[in-house]
């Protein structure tokens, strides 16, 4: 069968295909991730490295959680946020493989978002699309960051993905579009907006993307030309204050 955007319905879950073996971009061990390079980017203007405390929310089977873990080391510290136990189940597997680095695996709500510790980084990819109020969510991760510290969130515009030049469409997820509000939603959040972009993956003919899309709709694009749901990144900036509340339990 060959997609088309009429009939192509993607399935939600963590990106996954076959290794890509040309992009000059970070690896960040996640040779298999074809939206690695806007992580990459976005980590690489954070500048963020040894001894920084993160948290990845709604962090799946944990694959980003410890490729963060690798970049913070030993003196930093991981918590890897779902609400989905199964996902704690898989990210403490992956960390173990991994060996370096802290992670501390979590079942929390992303609404309820509350850690032992503030954090430099809250960061979240393929969730806010996921939960009924993505504003919200920011919020409450902001809280969770020390003044001057950031929220990176990486969320998509599914509809503006293409396969063979027609649209595609996420119907399973409650806000498939959420990615093009995202810099508004981060304002709004009342943090300062450093930066924002959007980056697409794209391909035509056998390869990572069309891999990747197989994976996602267990359809064979053929040689449609692809062109991936962009990822609009956004990197918030919280603001410094003396004294900030502690984040209340909901
Ligand atoms: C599509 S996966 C993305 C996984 C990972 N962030 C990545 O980019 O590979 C979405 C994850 O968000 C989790 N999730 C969905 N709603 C959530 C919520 N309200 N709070 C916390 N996690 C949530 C799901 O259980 C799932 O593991």
């Amino acid at each position: 069968m060959t997609l088309t955007g009429d009939n192509l319905s993607l399935r939600t879950g963590a990106p996954t295909g076959p290794a890509a073996t040309v992009w000059p971009v970070s690896e960040l061990g996640l040779r298999n991730d074809v939206y690695r390079r806007p992580l990459a980017t976005a980590l690489e203007r954070l500048g963020l490295g040894e001894g920084w405390r993160c948290v990845d929310v709604g962090a799946g089977a944990g694959d980003v959680s410890v490729a963060l873990a690798e970049l913070v080391g030993r003196s930093g510290r991981v918590y890897a946020v779902d609400s989905d136990p199964l996902a704690r189940d898989e990210t403490a597997r992956a960390a173990a493989a991994a060996g370096e680095g802290q992670v501390v695996s979590l079942t929390q709500a992303a609404e309820d978002l509350v850690l032992p510790e503030r954090v430099q980084l809250a960061y979240c990819r393929f969730l806010l699309m996921h939960v009924r109020d993505p504003a919200a969510v920011l919020r409450r991760m902001a809280g969770a960051v020390v003044g001057g510290g950031y929220v990176v969130a990486q969320e998509p515009v599914t509809s503006a993905g293409r396969i063979g030049g027609l649209p595609l469409s996420m119907p399973d997820a409650l806000r498939p579009d959420v990615g093009a509000w995202l810099p508004a939603l981060v304002r709004e959040a009342g943090m300062e907006l450093v930066d924002a972009w959007a980056e697409a993956p794209a391909g035509a003919g056998p390869g990572p993307v069309a891999d990747y899309l197989h994976s996602l709709t267990e359809v064979d694009p053929g040689d449609e030309p692809i062109v991936l749901p962009p990822l609009v990144t956004v990197i918030g900036r919280v603001a410094e204050a003396e004294r900030r509340p502690l984040l209340p339990r909901r």
